[in-house]
């Protein structure tokens, strides 16, 4: 099985990276037979807004950045979005990026990791909704950092210990239904 931790912002120092990286690192320490967890950095692939008008120089890369991401993200059994709140939703970038996907994640669960001033509560919800449209499965447990309390000055990421029971949890749930739903596909 394979589960890609999906680092949701691209933003220039962007928060999503260390948490993305401390999700990765408790995943692996987990030790789940036969499941390999891989980070994916959304700030990678330098997406187009969807079906924008681009100058002739910039189409090649472009469609290339779309075939980049559609690949590695339909090559997972299961994913993990680490997602940033931005007024109250997800990151517009992410919400591109997903605009692009339909059948690479069909059928999928997925669980969601966020931050922000209530742990990224709202933008979990946001995501479900989204998630729901394009077949693929939430997980109930989620992981939420404060910006308050899990990091310094809501920038340097300090996470407090109390968070590796959701994450033990979401990562639990998470397999479950990963594993049911690769026998519907
Ligand atoms: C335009 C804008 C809107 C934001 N809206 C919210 C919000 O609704 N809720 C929240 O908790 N944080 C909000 N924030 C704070 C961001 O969640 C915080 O800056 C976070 O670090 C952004 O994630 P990133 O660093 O990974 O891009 C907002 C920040 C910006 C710039």
């Amino acid at each position: 099985m394979k589960i890609g931790i999906i680092s949701g912002s691209v933003r220039e120092g962007n928060n999503a990276a260390a948490v993305s990286q401390w999700i990765l690192d408790f995943a692996n320490n987990r030790n789940d037979e036969g499941v390999e967890y891989e980070l994916v950095s959304l700030a990678d692939y330098d997406l187009p807004l969807l079906g924008a008008k681009l100058p002739i120089e910039r189409q090649e890369a472009a469609g290339a950045a779309i075939q980049a991401w559609s690949e590695k993200i339909a090559s997972f059994d299961g994913y993990v979005f680490v997602t940033p709140e931005y007024n109250h939703a997800v990151g517009g970038a992410l919400k591109n990026a997903i605009d692009f996907l339909k059948p690479e994640v069909a059928n999928k669960a997925a669980a969601l990791v966020g931050y922000g001033s209530l742990g990224g509560a709202r933008a979990h919800e946001n995501l479900r909704v989204i998630l729901g449209e394009l077949s693929v499965a939430t997980v109930r447990t989620t992981t939420n950092f404060s910006l308050m309390t899990d990091f310094e000055n809501m920038s340097v990421f300090k996470p407090n210990d109390y968070n590796k029971v959701n994450a033990e949890g979401m990562f639990n749930d998470l397999l479950l239904w990963t594993k049911a739903l690769n026998t519907i596909r």
